[in-house]
């Protein structure tokens, strides 16, 4: 099924009974994940959900901070090709940013049932032999889909699949790198791009245009330290804006440099930058032509700790309690869904409904089993259900074959409304 984020009344309409409800649901996390309960009552745990009107208020809210700077959706975020295409239906997106060539070319190709898409630019730098030979052998799908580079090694891999006389022109656009080289603190923000300095994004841009078969196009630069860290997380928290107002302002001087040298060596189309968590910052940044986001859309619980925006729990998953060990424990069956990066608290799952549970801090979130504590346990029954939120907003898709919708005025049972996840299609990407 195909999911509509517009009319935009949608909200705050009547439901069937007459009643009304309010126009952000969440804000009555009582009432909100009581209506999540109800609605997959008849699905067997584990069973992901996906409010409706949480993803529209998301997506709009985005496009309000975006500023009128288009927004291109980071499918690694979403996973999920229904909600990519219903975000790009609404004013103020255009365009995916891929995280395999795999994945670019499933989205890029005309299929019975789905969209093709047609702008597309892959994230990460690929490696993948077969998917370039398809690319290479592919005019259409290499007119939609945009390479990124950052070293010639990148080319001469391609040439050495393609000759470039034989097969289709290749978008390239170069990640160049946009972490901060702090005076004697060192490199912060992702190990990413070896491109940094305006001198050798240009040299490199240069070389790319002097090769046969390709065609540069496009420059991105991600400010991870800025877009990917919240600074509301608690202790900390000064240093983090600290950083993030020094490194701002070392890449608006470095980012309009690096931009100036390549357009007297290409015309490019765009300019990216940004994330979910630097919508305002990098959107006010005139260099700037597109920015990325996706986490915000489903919002994981990592993009709670931001002081500008604060995103609706629109995905979350719940688990069957199989057992209660003590009065005040259940213990609820699956849960180890632990996201990637440092292996440190935040990037457990979090229990977030009924309120006031948490994890025993020697089991975590278990492989088969996750016990939790809390006075709410109390009242939990066998067969009763605890809401969890991942930490990472793509990759909850990872884990369950389909999202069901829930919205403000869904009825107990509407299992039947789903939206398939990446791998219930049968893809797995990453
Ligand atoms: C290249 C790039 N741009 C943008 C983003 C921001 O994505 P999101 O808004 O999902 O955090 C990421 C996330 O890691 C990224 O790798």
């Amino acid at each position: 099924m195909s999911l509509d984020l517009l009319p935009l009344a949608t909200s705050t309409a009547a439901a069937p009974n007459g009643s009304r409800t309010p126009a952000r649901p969440w804000d009555d996390p009582h009432s909100y994940w009581d209506a999540m309960t109800r609605a997959v009552s008849a699905v067997s745990g584990p069973v992901a959900a996906l409010h409706v009107d949480a993803l529209r208020y998301n997506a709009l809210d985005m496009v309000v901070r975006a500023g009128g700077v288009p927004i291109r959706v980071a499918s690694k975020s979403v996973r999920v090709r229904a909600v990519l295409d219903a975000v790009l239906d609404l004013p103020g997106y255009r365009g995916i940013l891929a995280f395999t060539l795999p994945e670019a070319l499933w989205l890029a190709t005309p299929r019975e049932g789905a969209r093709a898409h047609d702008d597309i630019v892959l994230g990460y730098p690929t490696a993948d032999r077969a998917a370039l030979a398809a690319l290479a052998a592919d005019e259409t799908a290499a007119a939609r889909i945009t390479l990124m580079v950052d070293d010639l090694a990148q080319l001469d891999l391609i040439d050495a699949i393609a000759a470039p006389a034989a097969r289709a022109e290749i978008r390239i656009a170069i990640d160049a790198d946009a972490s901060w080289r702090a005076p004697g603190l060192g490199h912060i923000g992702v190990l990413r791009s070896p491109v940094h300095e305006p001198g050798e994004v240009a040299a490199l841009a240069r070389a790319i245009t002097a090769r046969p078969g390709f065609r540069l196009v496009g420059l991105m630069m991600y400010e991870a330290q800025i877009a990917g860290q919240g600074d509301a997380t608690g202790a900390g928290d000064a240093v983090i804006r600290w950083m993030q107002r020094r490194s701002a302002a070392e890449l608006l001087d470095r980012r309009a440099a690096i931009v100036a040298g390549l357009r007297d060596i290409a015309p490019l189309e765009f300019v990216n930058g940004g994330g979910t968590g630097s919508l305002e910052l990098t959107a006010s940044d005139l260099a700037v032509t597109e920015l990325t986001a996706g986490s915000g859309l489903l919002a994981g619980h990592l993009f709670d700790g931001y002081r500008v925006f604060d995103p609706a729990p629109a995905a979350a998953f719940a688990l069957d309690v199989v057992r209660r060990p003590a009065p005040d424990v259940v213990t609820v069956l699956g849960g180890g869904w632990i996201a990637s990066g440092p292996a440190v608290d935040s990037r457990q799952p979090a229990p977030v409904w009924p309120a006031g549970l948490r994890t025993a801090p020697r089991e975590g979130a278990g492989e088969v089993q996750t016990p939790l504590r809390g006075e709410a346990a109390r009242d939990l029954r066998v067969g009763d259900r605890v809401w969890f939120r991942h930490a990472k907003s793509g990759e909850l898709a990872e884990r369950v074959e389909h999202y069901h919708l829930v919205d403000s005025r869904s009825g107990a049972n509407e299992a039947s409304r789903t939206l398939p996840t990446y791998r219930g299609e049968g893809k797995a990407f990453l």
